[in-house]
């Protein structure tokens, strides 16, 4: 059980394994990434997953030229050796390795990173009875700055926002957009529940699309709950009846207070409990 990596496909225990200070993923944070958990040892929502992966890359200016079979043959080959109950995957793709100029002509790449990790569940008592979280001061990227449909590996404005959350005794920061609106948390979507009904930015917030997101809204429908996206405000928090956070490590976590000030009941509500109930018996189904 542990930690291993496969860099270009060449499988080591992750500290061992060796990525060139030249390459571009650490001189300029020039990269894609995915997160991506396991269940019952297999990698949820993998096409989508490496869908966005690739689109992350595209909007980068760099291809990934390797099969999405040959990506799952290279990480079957990780997760076999670590043999973790369930394992916590990360997917990193640089620009390749440079030579720490703007001459992306240079660039040898890309570079192929999985780490792979025992998947931590959270505790307990996150979903029993929802998390802390902040709307902080850090305001999310602006699109047309760096994009946050963008997956990169660039995470400051997270960092940013999250040590502000934590300084503030919360779990994760919520983040507005430049325009004020609600945009998302610093590694996870936010959805609000208020007369029965679902609600959550619109892409247009400028935001990540969210698997997690993606498949709650799908699950919305079949469960018969009114489901809209649509640009909210922190008013909009404040007049909400439930509240929850979703994202592939934490999948559909419950929002207690918010700055201190209770959600609704200040404890997770019916709509939600069927949702993080959903969301639990959809994901050991749809690994690849
Ligand atoms: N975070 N928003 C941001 C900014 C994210 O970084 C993430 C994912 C999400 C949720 O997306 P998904 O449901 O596809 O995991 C939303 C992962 C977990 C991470 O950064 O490790």
């Amino acid at each position: 059980m542990g930690f291993f990596a496969s860099v270009n496909g060449q499988v080591v225990p992750a500290e061992e394994a060796r990525v060139s200070v030249l390459d571009n993923g650490f001189t300029f944070g020039d990269s894609a990434y995915e997160t991506i958990r396991t269940y019952g040892g297999r990698p949820f929502e993998w096409e989508r997953h490496l869908r966005r992966l690739r689109a992350s890359a595209a909007r980068l200016g760099f291809e990934i030229p390797v099969s999405n079979e040959e990506l799952l043959k290279r990480l079957d080959a990780v997760l076999t050796r670590a043999a973790n109950p369930e394992s916590y995957i990360r997917l990193i793709v640089t620009r390749g390795v440079g030579d720490i100029s703007y001459h992306f002509e240079r660039v040898e790449g890309p570079t192929v990173v999985m780490v792979v990790k025992p998947h931590l569940p959270y505790p307990d008592w996150h979903y029993a009875q929802g998390i802390d979280v902040a709307l902080v001061d850090v305001r999310r990227n602006h699109p047309r700055a760096l994009d946050p449909a963008i997956k990169s590996s660039n995470l400051l404005n997270n960092v940013l926002a999250v040590r502000e959350a934590q300084s503030r005794g919360a779990e994760e920061a919520l983040l507005l957009n430049q325009e004020g609106r609600l945009a998302e948390g610093a590694s996870t979507n936010v959805f609000l529940v208020r007369g029965g009904a679902l609600r959550t930015p619109p892409l247009s917030a400028g935001i990540l699309a969210g698997i997690t997101r993606e498949v709650v809204l799908e699950l919305a429908a079949g469960l018969g709950l009114p489901a809209r996206e649509e640009v909210l405000g922190a008013e909009d928090l404040r007049d909400a009846e439930e509240a929850f956070l979703t994202s592939s490590t934490r999948e559909v976590v419950p929002i207690r207070r918010v700055d201190g000030r209770p959600v609704g009941e200040g404890r997770p509500g019916p709509v939600t409990r069927r949702v993080v109930d959903a969301f639990r018996a959809y994901a050991p189904r749809h690994c690849a």
